[in-house]
């Protein structure tokens, strides 16, 4: 009895000292007016975070990731970004592993949106404060846990800025003048729901302005920039001038479209239009160089700064309702007029 005690004694003087070393650099917080809530042991600025991307090789989220990465160790976090290679079974083992480690809040790009009820689940158990990001779980499974939030954007008003910017050119997308808009939707994975949305809300943009639409082909690019380039090189050679507007659900893939548009001799603007979504550097000088119709900023710049301003509010004892669980950052339309704006 008396050693087991000599050995409490000893870890608690070893805990507490690792809790001091670990407050030593933070900078004293602001009062933020929600002290009552704040527990006693929760980790000012200085705190361990554990950020799982999906994959590493998606261009978005690369952007994503290291603006969280920027915007984390500029406030004195100690940041372990962790690639799921695409695997979700990988990236459960990273959150458990990030778990035992013990870390103070996780950030979590989810592998497939169908997991996230798992991925709560181990989240909830462990007690960490989390922040989902760029895959959105339904209202209902996030209601599990009030020490969770999403951060993303609402994926049905990038859709319907792709519709927009088709509406918005002189011929409203009908370049043949057939009376119909005849377009090709490349896909990102569909188990997505920003896949889904898009998909479904850049066409429903130009139904609900009247326009008649045709469908000539949906493939499933899985947000990737070859695949993109395949698929609109395969759908040129079948369907040729039918084709008026490819829709492609992110820039990656549209640039790799505009590679199979340009090899196939046709122009942008002038014969075929083309837009995507993210705001990626490569789409923000197609779209000035006219090579692309329009894109759409995802932020994540400002998403990763919510996300990180959420996890801190977790911290200090936030929690979230069931039903306002989801924070979102708007989409803004990028055409050839404002692009200028986005640049750096
Ligand atoms: C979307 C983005 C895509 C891809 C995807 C990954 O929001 O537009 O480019 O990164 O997220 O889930």
């Amino acid at each position: 009895m008396k050693k087991f005690l000599a050995l409490l004694l000893a870890m608690m003087m070893v805990l507490s000292l690792a809790a001091c070393g670990e407050k030593e650099d933070a900078p004293a917080q602001e009062p933020t007016g929600q002290e009552e809530t704040q527990t006693p042991e929760a980790p000012a600025e200085g705190g361990t975070v554990g950020v799982c991307i999906y994959k590493f090789d998606d261009a978005f989220m690369t952007t994503y990731r290291n603006a969280l990465q920027e915007i984390l160790e500029g406030k004195g976090y100690t940041v372990t970004v962790v690639d799921g290679n695409n695997d979700q079974a990988k990236q459960n083992e990273q959150i458990n592993t990030f778990i035992t480690q013990g870390v103070d809040a996780l950030i979590i790009n989810p592998v497939m949106t169908s997991a996230a009820a798992t991925i709560i689940d181990t989240v909830k158990s462990a007690g960490i404060p989390t922040v989902l990001i760029n895959r959105e779980p339904t209202a209902d499974e996030m209601a599990a846990y009030d020490k969770l939030v999403y951060v993303g954007c609402d994926a049905a008003q990038s859709g319907t800025f792709q519709g927009e910017l088709i509406l918005d050119t002189p011929n409203k997308g009908d370049i043949n003048g057939d009376g119909k808009v005849s377009y090709i939707m490349i896909q990102g994975d569909p188990e997505n729901i920003d896949a889904k949305l898009r998909t479904e809300y850049s066409v429903k943009a130009l139904t609900d302005a009247g326009v008649e639409v045709e469908q000539l082909n949906l493939t499933r690019g899985d947000w990737d920039r070859e695949k993109g380039q395949t698929i609109c090189a395969n759908d040129l050679a079948q369907f040729g001038n039918q084709i008026e507007v490819v829709f492609c659900n992110n820039d990656d893939m549209a640039i790799g479209a505009l590679q199979a548009i340009q090899s196939a001799g046709r122009k942008v603007n002038e014969d075929i239009y083309l837009v995507g979504v993210d705001a990626l550097d490569a789409a923000l000088n197609e779209v000035q160089a006219g090579n692309m119709t329009g894109t759409v900023l995802n932020d994540a710049t400002a998403q990763a700064s919510q996300a990180v301003e959420c996890m801190e509010g977790l911290l200090n004892g936030d929690t979230y309702a069931a039903g306002e669980q989801s924070v979102y950052v708007d989409y803004v339309k990028v055409t050839p007029d404002n692009v200028a704006d986005f640049m750096k």
